[in-house]
């Protein structure tokens, strides 16, 4: 193996405990010290080549020189992803799984989750008027998980919606973690692979009725490349894949209010220029809000790029959040800047909050345009349909924890319509 002595190597013996102690700012402190887009570490034992950067992230996306298999730890797969999840495939599987979920994703989907999304956002609105305060992150997570589920198709009762909810997010919040909170997203895991699991096999066996076209439905009925099904396990797996990353966006949705509450000219500027500034101001909260922290594969073949060695195996980590905030790449980076992106020409390997690439042939998230439509609801909400206060708080978040959200989760008081 090319010891790669051009290329700076981190002096630490492992850098997982230093991962996760600088979260998202581990790849860009290094790429700052020593002024290089690309750096070898060692992470979880094992060599990890970390790059950040534009053209990183084009040759990363290269489904010739790079693998997902076997390129996700374990305790990712037991939290966030699922095992064996469309996250991990390659070639040919991969393609043929994407198209489905490509399939489910269309600018049609994408509408009639906006318009649920905005139909129990309403609905949620009769009790905040009743209540004197309200946590925006936790309201918002339960109005996603109701729409995504009736979109979906999966019956959600009522009085399951608040633990459901909360089962969706602490996988997503455990999959940076160690020790209680880490075991307590692999029990929600559980509990959730547990429950969409027995819906799916109801709905093979006919007990329950799935509508052609819905996600359930789609899942359930999926045929392979081989034209076999998915196991009720697999099914289950991807259709969480759906369902988790919809109540995700709560997260989003907290921040579009933390930046329309410390930008204080934004809401004017949404009300007055319509909707392509909306789209700018969305896009923004995905830059300059922390998220996704990177991504990682293994490489295929051995290959040499900018006078590094990549050998065949090597764990390779692409940091998203250090490209959204790369100076060559955005002005003034770090200050919050809607209208950047009546410049930005559109790249697919500069703007990765969800990814780089071409969703459809690699692993770029499929689910950006549900983002961006159910994001335009909730902010159209904020701004144009309630009145409310916003009381002293802490609106810090912490960018060593990944992933984070502004501490309070942004508490309203006196919400009412307008
Ligand atoms: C809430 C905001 C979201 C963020 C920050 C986000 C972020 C990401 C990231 C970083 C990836 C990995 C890209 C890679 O491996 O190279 C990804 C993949 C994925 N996302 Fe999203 N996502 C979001 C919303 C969604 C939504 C709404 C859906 C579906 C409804 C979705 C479904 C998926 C799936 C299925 C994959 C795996 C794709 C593959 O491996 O080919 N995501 N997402």
């Amino acid at each position: 193996m090319s010891t790669n002595q051009q290329i700076p190597h981190d002096k630490s013996l492992d850098n997982t405990p230093a991962l996760l102690q600088e979260g998202y700012l581990f790849i860009d402190n290094r790429v700052d010290r020593y002024k290089s887009d690309i750096f070898i570490a060692r992470i979880l034992g094992q060599q990890a080549i970390c790059m950040r950067g534009k053209e990183a992230a084009e040759i990363f996306y290269d489904t010739d020189k790079f693998q997902r298999k076997k390129a996700a730890p374990k305790r990712l797969q037991q939290t966030l992803f699922g095992k064996n999840a469309i996250q991990t495939m390659d070639n040919d599987a991969h393609f043929h799984r994407k198209l489905l979920f490509m399939s489910l994703l269309t600018p049609d989907h994408q509408q009639k989750l906006a318009n649920l999304t905005d139909k129990y956002l309403h609905i949620a609105l009769e009790k905040w008027e009743l209540d004197y305060e309200i946590n925006l992150f936790n309201e918002v997570k339960k109005v996603l998980c109701t729409a995504a589920c009736e979109w979906a198709g999966v019956p959600l009762p009522t009085t399951e919606v608040e633990e459901r909810a909360e089962d969706f997010i602490s996988m997503i919040y455990s999959f940076g973690t160690i020790g209680p909170e880490h075991w307590e997203g692999r029990r929600a895991r559980n509990r959730v692979e547990n429950w969409i699991r027995g819906i799916i096999s109801e709905v093979r066996s006919g007990k329950t009725e799935a509508t052609k076209g819905t996600a359930l439905y789609e899942m359930a009925f999926y045929k392979q490349q081989d034209e076999t099904h998915l196991d009720d396990q697999m099914a289950a797996v991807e259709l969480i894949n759906v369902l988790r990353p919809i109540v995700a966006n709560a997260t989003f949705i907290t921040f579009s209010a933390l930046a329309l509450h410390e930008y204080t000219e934004e809401k004017e500027k949404i009300k007055a220029e319509g909707k392509d500034y909306l789209e700018m101001f969305i896009h923004e909260v995905r830059r300059f809000y922390p998220f996704g922290p990177f991504v990682g594969a293994k490489v295929k073949h051995d290959f040499t790029w900018k006078n590094c060695q990549f050998n065949k195996g090597t764990l390779v980590m692409l940091d998203l959040y250090g490209t959204n905030h790369d100076p060559r790449l955005w002005d003034s980076p770090n200050t919050f800047n809607p209208r950047r992106f009546a410049k930005w020409q559109g790249g697919l390997f500069d703007f990765i909050p969800q990814g780089g690439g071409d969703p459809s042939k690699g692993h770029r998230c499929p689910g950006e345009g549900v983002t961006v439509e159910v994001m335009k609801v909730a902010i159209k909400f904020l701004v144009n349909k309630i009145y409310f206060e916003v009381p002293n708080q802490d609106f810090s978040f912490s960018l060593d924890q990944m992933p984070t959200l502004p501490k309070s989760g942004f508490v309203m008081r006196n919400v009412r319509k307008k």
